[in-house]
């Protein structure tokens, strides 16, 4: 009896000294620094840049043998993963970082995910723990009530998805002459095709086709992408190659699969035939027509293509009637499985490149030969790192936009769905998770000028499967 208290004691004592030890080595990050200054530490402590950086500071251990491939190993996933140098830089220079990687870390943090227990068995201290996950949610939500003007406050104010705002600050002339230019077909070369061809307002701001037909019947090898909150994203196109509306605009003119116009002086000398147009230019640019002025209207015109007050929208901005059980379990889910790391903001993506299968081989189960447009952002920087990154499309007004991805190939929301959680977030969903999410997606979409948008394919002719390429 006597020997079983001793050595109970003995256990306590021992149970004590580790919880003291424990204590001591993990310790919290001092009360009174900055919040981004504790976060800093937080992630310092974490060994985040031994695994997350292109030229990490590797522990002495990776020299050994044995340990050098296994530790190589986490370090090109863990680089191939996530490039954490951005937000470490932002967090010691002070400036704000990048809504996406707030989104990861506090996502890794609550998961209690990283640093890998592999890391911190070796690293004693450097376990994410409730205090230090405490400070990344409090420093995600402070960051978002700042880094967002839209009025979210109490417990919505930390949601990593946020309401559209309506377009301000328009200057309505040029909208206007915007507007006339987007729908003109005197841009292309036998005046057959204007952005509303493929970018029709009343389709979802898309085509609805896999491929877009340019002039002739010619088609591109890449899914045109909504117009639609378009403004949103940090740059344009699935590879960024453009960084503003108007640097994009002036693309399609001359795309020799678009509207394959020869320059754009051609396009000028059309457009100078026209009394209106010289008026309209004149009186707004001084300058008359030019290719600066024309892209500038057409930006103008597509800042004005925002979708405020969708359903979920209502939601976020305290309305807790705007959407029902099935929808809020879809975006538990959604962001449970990480969707919300890649999906964020205003616009639910378009801050980030994200790698096209992150955690499955997607382009080796497609079949399809591999295209150049399957390439991402490589073509633009010729960086083996960027192979197969993409643009993060946004998902507002989804339900519309048919069908998904760079490559066209999901022609439904449900498989749209099923497969970004196989190949992103290696998850196998259930039928009733995929329907909550494909619920949740359809509360995004949201109205133009007042009306709610639908799409003029949705119950006609949907699919154009087999592309005739000598087609009208
Ligand atoms: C020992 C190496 C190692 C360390 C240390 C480490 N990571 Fe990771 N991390 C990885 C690997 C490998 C992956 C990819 C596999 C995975 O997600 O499990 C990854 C994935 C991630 C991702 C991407 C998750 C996703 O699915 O989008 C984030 C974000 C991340 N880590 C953040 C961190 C942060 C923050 C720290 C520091 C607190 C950290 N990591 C420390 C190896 C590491
Ligand atoms: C023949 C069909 C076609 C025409 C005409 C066309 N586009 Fe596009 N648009 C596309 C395709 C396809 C893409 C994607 C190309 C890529 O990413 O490489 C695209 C991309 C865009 C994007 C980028 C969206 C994003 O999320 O990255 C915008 C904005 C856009 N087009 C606006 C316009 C405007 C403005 C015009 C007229 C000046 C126009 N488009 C004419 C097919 C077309
Ligand atoms: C690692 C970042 C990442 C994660 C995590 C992620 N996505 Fe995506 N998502 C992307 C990228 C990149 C694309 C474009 C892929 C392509 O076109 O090949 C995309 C495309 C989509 C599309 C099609 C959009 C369109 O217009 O074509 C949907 C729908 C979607 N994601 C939903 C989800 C859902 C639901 C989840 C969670 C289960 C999720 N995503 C997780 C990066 C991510």
């Amino acid at each position: 009896m006597k020997k079983f208290r001793l050595l109970l004691i003995a256990t306590l004592v021992v149970a004590v000294a580790l919880v003291v030890a424990y204590r001591l080595v993990n310790t919290t990050p001092n009360e009174d620094l900055p919040l981004e200054k504790r976060v800093l530490a937080i992630l310092n402590d974490g060994g985040c840049l031994s695994c997350h950086s292109a030229n990490p500071d590797l522990p002495f251990y990776a020299s050994l043998p044995v340990a050098k491939s296994v530790v190589m190993k986490d370090v090109n996933e863990g680089y191939r993963a996530y490039d954490i140098e951005p937000l470490m830089e932002a967090l010691r220079s002070g400036t704000l970082p990048n809504p996406v990687d707030v989104a990861k870390v506090e996502k890794v943090a609550i998961d209690k995910r990283m640093p890998m227990a592999k890391y911190y068995l070796m690293h004693w201290g450097s376990q994410m723990t409730n205090a230090k996950r405490d400070i990344i949610v409090e420093w995600a939500t402070d960051y978002r009530t700042a880094y967002y003007a839209d009025g979210l406050y109490g417990e919505r104010a930390g949601e990593p998805i946020r309401p559209i705002q309506p377009a301000t600050n328009i200057d309505d002339r040029k909208a206007k002459l915007g507007f006339e230019l987007y729908h003109d077909t005197r841009l292309s070369v036998d005046n057959t095709i204007s952005c509303a061809s493929c970018h029709g307002l009343n389709t979802g701001g898309v085509d609805n086709k896999q491929y877009s037909d340019g002039v002739e019947g010619r088609m591109g090898g890449v899914n045109a992408p909504t117009v639609y909150n378009a403004v949103y994203n940090f740059v344009q196109f699935w590879d960024g190659r453009a960084r503003t509306l108007a640097e994009q605009a002036a693309g399609p003119p001359l795309n020799p699969v678009e509207m394959a116009s020869t320059s754009f002086d051609e396009i000028i000398a059309k457009l100078e035939k026209d009394d209106l147009y010289v008026a309209a230019f004149n009186s707004i640019y001084g300058d008359g027509i030019t290719e600066a002025n024309i892209t500038d209207a057409i930006e103008e015109f597509e800042r004005t293509l925002v979708t405020p007050n969708s359903a979920f929208d209502r939601w976020l901005l305290g309305d807790n009637s705007a959407i029902g059980e099935e929808e809020l379990r879809g975006y538990a889910l959604f962001k449970e499985y990480n969707c919300a790391t890649c999906h964020v903001g205003a616009n639910l993506g378009g801050e980030s490149y994200e790698l096209m299968g992150l955690r499955r081989h997607y382009f080796a189960d497609r079949g399809m030969e591999l295209t150049i447009e399957d390439n991402g952002r490589f073509k633009e920087t010729q960086q083996e790192r960027d192979r197969h990154r993409f643009k993060v499309p946004g998902l507002r007004n989804i339900e519309l936009t048919w069908p998904y991805y760079h490559d066209g190939t999901r022609l439904t929301m449900d498989e749209a769905v099923r497969d970004m959680a196989r190949y992103q977030s290696d998850v196998d969903l259930t039928d009733d998770e995929v329907e909550s999410i494909v619920a949740f997606l359809r509360s995004l979409t949201g109205e133009y000028n007042g009306t709610k948008l639908t799409n003029v394919n949705m119950y006609g002719e949907i699919f154009d499967h087999d592309h005739d390429h000598d087609h009208e």
